[in-house]
């Protein structure tokens, strides 16, 4: 049996021993071990026989050998690699060969990583592109690679722009990223978002977690059209990206909702709220990064199954819907999320780091909450969940759509911060009951509850 230790052994002692060794395998597998376990190749290495399995039918040992020809440091036969790119159809193989060959670092091997700069397979123009980018302060590779930013692609687009024209851009934020401006600290505004966020300065907040009023479904939440409510989300999820720090969070929960009919002779009307408020999002600099499924029991969600219970008939099949989605945004940046947790002290990423028993999966089973003032209110063990595990401790967290507070009272109790906005009287009073009962010890930031007028003040 071919081990690894073997391996090593026959290549120090010259390499027609390999050659020979492969020449007897006679499976895919066996040849694929001892190519994957070459490791390091030494100065006297001679590669014939790595060129040879470049002709070979099996597209993983054609990748192999392209790995190892780019392990020679700029003693592989790149003309090789380039014949072979030419006709290789396996994508693996394909980018293989082109990251052997940026691997090189020669400016003599530009011109190739060039003409790969032409290919249909993004992925292969992004690894030319790293190819490239080794060779600092080239002006010509600049000529080449600058243009890139209006390529259709948008994952070479970002690459070039990040690594090109990020650096140019200025920002006018004032305040370090851990940090934001007193007068929104614990502060509930009783009026319409769209207008208290015209007072709310960029990049003040690190977290927005909210349920937007759904569709013509309750009486607070009525629009002349479905069009109409969409443009109204697509403005408030605006400002609050103008608002949102640099790389930080947006978490939507919305679900499908259902408009029942007028009379037996028309049907009722579905609308897929988190599928259309999706693009707008996008659109807007919302960069999309996973769908939660909240998962409710059956028993707590009103019986859509019970005419097709008795019928039985296709086509005439109305499941239950037993799940709301939390949709997971991060305001666009080519800022990974290192840089974020790096602006925070050591002290407060080791007191914010989440405890165990952390959901595991995209699916959480939460029992949902009932109110005798509010018909739509989150359950604390949602509002848990997202704050403990997309922000730190001293971050400020935002609602537009307060509702009776949950999300306020629960940044609280974790440490946290926030800003409300909740535009019925009868909830944002509502919110102020529930907090008479919960502050009896004082409080380093006391929670405010303003009308417009007295925010607007605050600011100045
Ligand atoms: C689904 S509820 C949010 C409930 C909240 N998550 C809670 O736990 O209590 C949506 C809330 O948005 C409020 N709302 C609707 N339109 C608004 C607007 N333009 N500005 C501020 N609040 C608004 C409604 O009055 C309602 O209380």
């Amino acid at each position: 049996m071919v081990t690894k230790e073997c391996i090593t052994k026959l290549k120090q002692r010259g390499n027609g021993d390999i050659a020979s060794l492969l020449n007897t395998q006679r499976d895919v597998g066996s040849i694929n071990y001892i190519l994957e376990n070459l490791g390091q190749l030494p100065d006297n290495f001679n590669p014939d026989f790595l060129y040879s399995l470049l002709n070979h039918n099996h597209p993983q040992v054609r990748l192999n050998a392209v790995k190892n020809i780019g392990k020679l440091n700029g003693k592989s036969d790149v003309n090789s690699l380039y014949a072979l790119y030419l006709h290789e159809t396996d994508t693996g193989v394909r980018r293989e060969i082109v990251s052997s060959i940026g691997r090189q670092r020669q400016h003599k091997n530009k011109s190739l990583l060039y003409s790969f700069l032409e290919d249909s397979d993004p992925k292969i123009i992004c690894q030319a592109i790293r190819g490239l980018l080794v060779f600092e302060n080239d002006k010509e590779v600049e000529t080449h690679l600058k243009p890139l930013v209006n390529h259709e692609n948008e994952m070479v687009r970002t690459v070039i722009y990040k690594e090109y024209f990020a650096k140019e851009k200025k920002t006018n934020n004032v305040l370090p990223h851990a940090e934001t401006y007193d007068f929104l600290k614990n502060v509930v505004v009783n009026a319409d978002v769209l207008e208290v966020l015209k007072y709310v300065p960029d990049e003040s907040i690190h977290l927005t977690f909210t349920s937007p009023p759904y569709y013509n479904a309750r009486d607070y939440s009525i629009y002349p059209s479905y069009q109409a409510y969409l443009d109204f989300l697509d403005k408030v999820f605006q400002e609050t990206h103008r608002i949102t720090k640099e790389g930080r969070f947006l978490i939507v929960n919305t679900s499908p909702i259902i408009i029942p009919r007028v009379s037996r002779s028309h049907s009722s009307k579905r609308y897929g709220i988190p599928f259309d408020l999706h693009p707008y999002l996008v659109k807007n600099g919302w960069e999309f990064i996973d769908d939660i499924v909240w998962l409710k029991p059956e028993a707590s969600v009103k019986n859509r199954i019970g005419g097709f219970m008795q019928h039985r008939k296709p086509l005439g099949y109305k499941p239950n819907s037993i799940t709301e989605y939390l949709m997971v945004y991060r305001k666009s940046t080519e800022k990974l999320l290192d840089w974020n947790i790096r602006s925070y002290n050591n002290k407060t990423v080791e007191e914010s780091k989440v405890m165990d028993g952390y959901e595991t999966s995209n699916v959480w089973k939460i029992d949902p909450c009932f109110d005798k003032v509010h018909s739509a209110i989150f359950p604390v063990e949602l509002c848990k969940r997202v704050i403990q595990y997309y922000s730190y401790k001293g971050d400020l967290i935002f609602d537009p759509f307060g509702g009776s507070g949950t999300v306020g009272r629960t940044a609280k109790a974790l440490e946290r911060l926030f800003f409300l906005t909740e535009q019925e009287p009868k909830y944002f009073e509502y919110m102020q009951s529930k907090q008479k009962m919960q502050s009896v010890f004082r409080e380093h930031h006391p929670t405010t509850f303003l009308t417009l007028e007295q925010f607007k003040n605050t600011t100045r």
